[in-house]
């Protein structure tokens, strides 16, 4: 993997709107890409103000916005305002919605109708749908119809059960169906792929051996970019979080410290003061 030029890094910084072509440059100046989750304007519009290069409304709003203990329950319907609310915050960032569990895998007719909904009803940019040999027909299909595919391998949530829970893919030999998934995302024409939980090792064989830009969410650090689960990584989740998680706040805990401090200022009368009030 080359080292970026101090040009390549400033130009991907500058960009007005990230786009696909955006995507492919970046993997080969090697400057690398980054993605947050997002299921919101507020996030969203401080996410494209700091310069994060894509945002994916991911079906993780299952667990982060909706309660749920897996992805599987959540619909687009219940997707399409949320990454519309996220379309329609950012400037610069590139919009991602994630395709849930039951919208595409039928055929390649359905991915399309799903794709289409989203693309006409929220202003995402792109869609994402998880599966690598399996879900081939149903990316070429979307493609097709002009619409960019952000294509999803190794540990793929919708299939946790199918899989056995929570299990990192793609070790020892099963590198070999991870690499057999990857070329077939990259042939049917995925702009980019996401490797989840796979070790160090096996993503950074699947990145040298694909044009397209790979994406780690728990694939070490020999990728193209690195997404995370926003509520994760700001310390926001209160649950379990993945041990390749980085957390770059403590968002529950700053929440936690001022629920108190207003429980006691309404308890002492100090809040509201003359300040707050209107005459
Ligand atoms: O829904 C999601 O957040 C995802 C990422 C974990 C890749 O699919």
């Amino acid at each position: 993997m080359s080292e970026p030029t101090a040009e390549a890094t400033a130009a991907q910084a500058n960009l007005k709107k990230v786009r696909t072509r955006h995507f492919q440059s970046a993997k080969e100046s090697g400057v690398k890409i980054t993605g947050l989750t997002s299921y919101d304007q507020l996030s969203a519009t401080i996410f494209d103000r700091a310069g994060i290069d894509f945002l994916l409304v991911g079906d993780s709003a299952g667990n982060n916005v909706f309660g749920f203990d897996t992805t599987l329950p959540v619909t687009i319907d219940e997707l399409i305002p949320l990454t519309r609310a996220v379309a329609n915050a950012v400037t610069r960032a590139f919009v991602v919605a994630d395709m849930p569990f039951g919208s595409y895998e039928t055929g390649p007719e359905e991915a399309l109708h799903t794709a289409f909904r989203f693309m006409k009803e929220t202003g995402a940019h792109a869609v994402k749908l998880e599966g690598g040999e399996r879900s081939a027909k149903q990316i070429r299909r979307i493609v097709s119809a002009g619409i960019p595919v952000m294509a999803h391998i190794g540990f793929t949530p919708q299939s946790e059960h199918g899989l056995g829970g929570h299990l990192i893919q793609g070790r020892g030999d099963a590198v070999n169906q991870l690499l057999a998934d990857a070329h077939a995302v990259e042939d049917a024409g995925a702009f980019a792929v996401v490797l989840e939980m796979v070790p160090a090792t096996s993503a950074a064989r699947v990145t040298k051996e694909l044009k397209i830009p790979t994406i780690g969410v728990g694939a070490g650090p020999d990728v193209d970019g690195q997404l995370l689960v926003w509520t994760d990584w700001a310390g926001f989740t209160t649950g379990r979080i993945p041990k390749f998680v980085k957390q770059y706040a403590n968002l529950a805990g700053v929440l936690t410290e001022a629920v108190g401090a207003f429980r006691a200022d309404v308890a002492s009368g100090s809040y509201p003061a003359p300040e707050h009030n209107y005459e």
